[in-house]
């Protein structure tokens, strides 16, 4: 293992830096190091990274098993490597080179609608904007903690119905109809508190707000339910914000974070490549979770106001 590599836990809800690090060239202590930070501080950041396509995904592999990514958005390029999903606004001969434009992003996690979500997402950062862009990730352990705990009792065995229809940049996935009842729409049903498989410590798990649908409730106490979820997990004691710079891989566990990104300047070229690994498991609820926060799931009494 090189004698420089060095974790630092940011200053914020979650978040970790990787210093001393190439991705490209990590062996087993060293990467196994770096894989306990992430799942002690849910994201890690590292920079100065210069990978190839096939550098990230061999990198991204080592999380868990290469995902297929979100099918392309109606009109774009189509992908030149499966496991390369391009976010950007470039467009090339009228035709957009990847995904998510200069729009704002709204919170979420990585394909939440599937019966087994991706546990890791990857992005690197090839080429920035002049302003804005910023990617915030927030804490779902924490979240869950800090949850009033009426709240939390009535959410406790209730399940969420994961919308496909929209990407969250709110773009219409080709192949699908828009939304007419949340009840009736394609997606995966997953519990609103799940364990996190290997720290086994539960957080909340909301997908994303948009066509989001609480099963077995009446469509009104589903929203307003849904509500309230939403107003507490998206508090800004939760979260912070990456600022990109040229070379970043930002690894984020999409099991216990959300993430959303700023709209930003749509004259300057923003270009970044994904990559996504899954552990092949289902969300769970399990009655063996700890009952000790996780280590990033305590809460910070001023931010909350106790
Ligand atoms: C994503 C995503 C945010 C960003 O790639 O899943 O949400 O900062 N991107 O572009
Ligand atoms: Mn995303």
């Amino acid at each position: 293992m090189p004698d420089s590599l060095q974790i630092v836990p940011l200053p914020h809800a979650c978040g970790a830096e990787a210093h001393g690090v190439d991705v490209r060239t990590l062996d087993a202590d060293a990467f196994a190091v770096l894989r306990q930070a992430w799942l002690e501080n849910l994201v890690l950041v590292i920079h100065g990274q210069q990978l190839t396509d096939a550098e990230l995904t061999a990198f991204g592999q080592r999380f868990g098993v290469l995902d297929e990514l979100p099918p392309v958005g109606t009109g774009q390029k189509p992908r030149d490597n499966k496991y390369i999903s391009v976010i950007s606004n470039v467009i090339e001969d009228g035709v957009p080179i990847g995904g998510l434009a200069d729009d704002e992003v709204i919170w979420h996690s990585d394909t939440s609608y599937r019966e087994r979500p991706p546990s890791a997402s990857l992005l690197y950062a090839l080429e920035l904007p002049a302003w804005g862009g910023n990617t915030g990730f927030a804490n779902m352990y924490l979240a869950l903690e800090t949850l009033d705990p009426a709240l939390r009792a009535q959410v406790d065995r209730l399940s969420i119905k994961n919308d496909t229809t929209y990407n969250a940049g709110g773009q219409l996935r080709e192949g699908f109809e828009p939304v007419t009842d949340v009840r009736n729409c394609p997606g995966a049903i997953h519990p609103i508190v799940r364990t996190h498989p290997e720290t086994r410590h539960d957080c909340l798990y909301l997908g994303r707000r948009r066509n989001a649908y609480v099963m077995g409730l009446e469509v009104d106490e589903s929203e307003a339910l849904l509500d309230r979820l939403w107003a507490h997990a998206t508090q800004d004691f939760l979260y912070w914000h990456h600022e990109w710079t040229v070379g970043d891989v930002v690894v984020w566990d999409n099991r216990c974070t959300m993430h959303r990104r700023d709209h930003f300047d749509p004259a300057t070229r923003r270009v970044m490549h994904r990559a996504q690994a899954r552990d092949d498991l289902r969300p769970e609820r399990d009655e063996g979770a700890k009952a000790m926060p996780h280590p990033r799931g305590h809460a910070i009494p001023e931010a909350i106001g106790a």
